[in-house]
């Protein structure tokens, strides 16, 4: 009876027993390490220099302030932030002897980067939505789209991520950790995360992945039937190049949106589904790091006014210091 009081107990001061967990992130030599310590460092320049000129020529260029252009300022600013949460530490994670980080830590960066990216995903939403607004119901649209309509879905898009991303970053740290504590991946990702709860997780798993299905699948079928709206009413412009140019356009963010919601979807739909670590940590690159490193490409230099725009920014605002 003694022993087995003491039993319990030994469980009970082992339930939470781990402090912080390691992110084995690339593991290989010291210097491959460097090797990725310099690419993820020019990719990460590459996605801030690149958002930050469209979130400088929105904020900049009064024919800009259209709600198109608002979404998509706003949209590159969230990617600024979403790589954020993820790649400085990453990036810290290879110089490191130790590649520890905090229990907090680490749920703290899973909430951001999943908030931030469920963001994405509204944003990607509501710009589809706004497309399809200008396209499909040109004389509608300035009385749909005012600009208090347009700040509200600003709003909205901001933080609806981070109100439903509460309830998985509760249930999944509400789990005992007690070891082992390293997690084969270069974020705190929630999957690898529940397989190393020693809680019974079955009910979180369908909980979670219930949860992602309903937001992913939603969200993805309300863009592409945007688009369908879009590329019905495009096949009715008389103009080839005008056709040309509109479908061009929609296929090219099509392509951003596929390349995003399927990755994701490859990874949580179905979290119980074992996948090999190597294609989780390649997959998870796609949505963390590739689509914020095209995405202004594909929404901006497609575009003639953002063109116009950024040049207009480099030549008046990068030159000033004239000597
Ligand atoms: C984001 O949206 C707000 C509200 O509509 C707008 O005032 C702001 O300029 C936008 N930010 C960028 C960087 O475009």
């Amino acid at each position: 009876m003694a022993s087995e009081k003491r039993n319990i107990s030994d469980i009970e001061s082992t339930v939470n027993s781990v402090s912080h967990f390691i992110l084995l992130s690339f593991s290989s030599s010291r210097e491959i390490q460097m090797v990725y310590f310099v690419i993820f460092s020019v990719i990460y320049m590459l996605i801030l220099m690149g958002n930050a000129f469209i979130v400088c020529a929105v904020f900049w260029d009064r024919h800009l302030h259209i709600p198109m252009y608002i979404l998509l300022g706003n949209f590159s600013f969230l990617e600024i932030c979403y790589v954020t949460t993820t790649v400085p530490n990453m990036l810290a994670n290879f110089l490191s002897e130790t590649k520890t980080i905090t229990f907090v830590g680490c749920f703290v960066q899973f909430y951001f980067f999943f908030s931030f990216g469920c963001d994405e995903g509204f944003y990607l939403c509501i710009m589809a939505f706004d497309r399809y607004l200008a396209i499909c119901r040109p004389l509608h649209y300035p009385t749909i789209m005012p600009a208090h309509f347009c700040i509200g879905l600003v709003i909205f898009g901001w933080s609806c991520g981070f109100v439903l991303f509460l309830i998985p970053v509760v249930l999944i740290s509400q789990l005992s950790y007690c070891g082992p504590n390293i997690i084969d991946h270069f974020i705190c990702d929630p999957v690898p995360l529940i397989f190393l709860s020693c809680s019974k997780t079955h009910t979180t798993k369908f909980i979670y992945s219930t949860f992602n299905t309903i937001f992913m699948v939603g969200t993805f079928i309300f863009i592409l039937m945007s688009y369908a709206l879009v590329i019905n009413s495009v096949l009715r412009i008389p103009s080839t190049a005008g056709k040309h140019k509109a479908f061009s356009t929609c296929a090219s963010h099509l392509a951003v949106v596929i390349l995003f919601f399927g990755s994701v979807m490859m990874m949580y739909v179905r979290p119980g589904a074992e996948q090999p670590v190597g294609f989780q940590k390649v997959v998870t690159l796609f949505y963390s790091i590739i689509t914020p490193l095209i995405n202004p490409l594909i929404y901006s230099l497609r575009n003639k006014d953002m063109k116009a725009a950024l040049r207009k920014l480099l030549l008046t605002k990068m030159t000033f210091p004239k000597i």
